[in-house]
């Protein structure tokens, strides 16, 4: 079989010969009702019977990959697509450095396999659930079908990881792909496994951020783990980072277009100062602070994700080669990082400090700062619409020690800028530096649905190109009344 291509004519499409591998067929075929009830309770509430223009993969080839077509989301073909295997793939770090990649799970690293995959598996799911309520807002029909877009594909992306359980882990694989089902974000019995998973979604800026802070930790995660040396998880995590592109896209170009709607409303208003709220949101539009604010929140939710700074966790995970860094192969080092150190910021007597820590525990810094430096891209492009429409104001992202839940700050509290601060001051501070109540239902009284053809809400502006080269008046969705 051509593994570039993939297989329609199973219940299940997939380029890894399911009709061959009986028992995992017969696994996920018993799953996939779960699945379905899963997307009919917690996916895209409503919409279910529109035609939207999705995105569907037919091949994994990064050249030609996605067909576009109207499909109903329920009968989107969510499948198992893998990369396809590099001959003679050695494992790229780690003790086993140099030694053939494993096709079957290492016996001795079993249980932290599959902890990593049950991890990155329970985002997957925890996200199309934060964002189910937003079709009802959606600013146009170009923004719907991208949610309904994302959401599909991260509908596929727990397909991704379920496989991986059920075809390497036997019964207590399916076990987890079953508790993957169960677990709902915000729950407070039963809540996804990551913080920043089970926060609310509430409205469009939110998810732009999400889209643009959270699913970039995602990428993260997935070039390390493309690094495995379990090959199927490598070449599962290669895929998806295909179509993680694209979610991370509509982060980026969303909150562009919500920085370019409000800096021509001021411009058209005569408003020279971008700080002065009330007159900005008197005109409909969503405040140069209010951006600030909100992605204070989501950039921090989102360095929460790459867990404690110094973790054994991550050196355990790294010798064992079972999660690489950041782009590990194009690295000049001996891959193994025996008496290397990297510089972590900490709190020493009250003071925040670059101290050097052995490489190895260090990892999850060194990620989070792999992160900073891509989150920042985005950030000059967004400067740049500001600074073109003649505004001296600019979005940075906060210090590290800035509301954090997780590792070395998540017992002080410290400004934007990295000053450390008292209860008090912070209590007193907070909704300078975080959206507050207020921040909240002004954006939500911005979130009114537009669904006419070719419309967009007064917030933000209309894309410069549409997807699939349709311009941006296409009938993206065509809406069922
Ligand atoms: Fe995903
Ligand atoms: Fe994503």
């Amino acid at each position: 079989m051509n593994i570039m291509n993939v297989d329609y004519s199973t219940k299940i499409p997939n380029n890894v010969n399911l009709s061959e591998d009986r028992q995992v067929l017969k696994a996920l075929e018993g799953w996939h009702p779960g699945y379905m009830n899963w997307w009919g309770d917690m996916g895209p509430e409503g919409f279910q019977q529109s035609l939207v223009y999705l995105r569907t993969a037919y091949s994994v080839d990064p050249r030609g990959w996605a067909k576009f077509d109207y499909v109903k989301m329920p009968d989107y073909r969510w499948g198992i697509l893998l990369a396809p295997q590099e001959e003679n793939r050695v494992i790229p770090f780690g003790e086993n450095f140099g030694k053939p990649a494993w096709q079957e799970v290492p016996g001795e690293h079993r249980a932290m396999l599959r902890r990593l995959i049950v991890i990155q598996g329970d985002t997957e799911p925890a996200s199309v659930e934060q964002q189910r309520h937003l079709g009802k807002t959606a600013p146009s029909l170009y923004d719907l079908r991208n949610l309904f877009q994302v959401n599909v594909e991260e509908g596929r992306h727990l397909w991704a990881m379920v496989y991986l359980l059920q075809k390497y882990f036997g019964r207590d694989g399916r076990e987890e792909a079953d508790d993957l089902l169960r677990r709902r974000s915000g729950d407070a019995d039963a809540p996804r496994m990551l913080g920043a998973f089970n926060e609310a979604t509430p409205d469009w800026l939110s998810f732009f951020m999400f889209t643009y802070f959270t699913d970039r930790d995602g990428k993260m995660q997935l070039h390390s783990l493309a690094q495995s040396g379990f090959d199927p998880l490598s070449r599962t995590c290669r895929f998806m980072l295909t179509e993680e592109a694209h979610h991370m896209f509509v982060g980026e170009t969303g909150i562009s277009r919500v920085l370019q709607r409000t800096v021509e409303a001021m411009r058209a208003a005569g408003i020279s100062d971008p700080t002065d709220v009330a007159k900005v949101r008197a005109l409909g539009v969503i405040d140069l602070p209010t951006m600030q604010k909100k992605l204070n929140l989501h950039y921090t939710l989102s360095l929460d994700l790459f867990g404690s700074e110094v973790s054994t966790n991550a050196a355990n995970a790294f010798n064992a080669g079972i999660k690489g860094r950041y782009r590990e192969t194009q690295i000049d080092d001996d891959h193994q990082l025996k008496n290397d150190t990297y510089p972590v910021l900490k709190l020493v007597d009250g003071v925040i400090k670059r101290v050097d820590e052995p490489a190895l525990t260090a990892l999850n810094m060194r990620l989070r700062d792999d992160y900073t430096q891509d989150c920042a891209k985005g950030m000059l492009r967004w400067n740049k619409i500001i600074s073109t429409a003649g505004y001296d104001f600019k979005l940075t992202l906060p210090n590290v020690a800035f509301h954090r839940q997780i590792g070395e700050f998540r017992d002080i509290h410290a400004t934007p800028d990295g000053v450390l601060i008292d209860d008090a001051t912070w209590n007193k501070r907070r909704n300078d530096w975080l959206p507050s109540t207020d921040d909240g239902d002004f954006i939500a009284s911005l979130m009114n649905p537009v669904t006419d053809i070719g419309s967009y809400a007064p917030w933000i502006s209309p894309p410069k190109v549409g997807i699939d080269n349709k311009p941006g008046d296409f009938e993206y969705v065509k809406i069922e009344t």
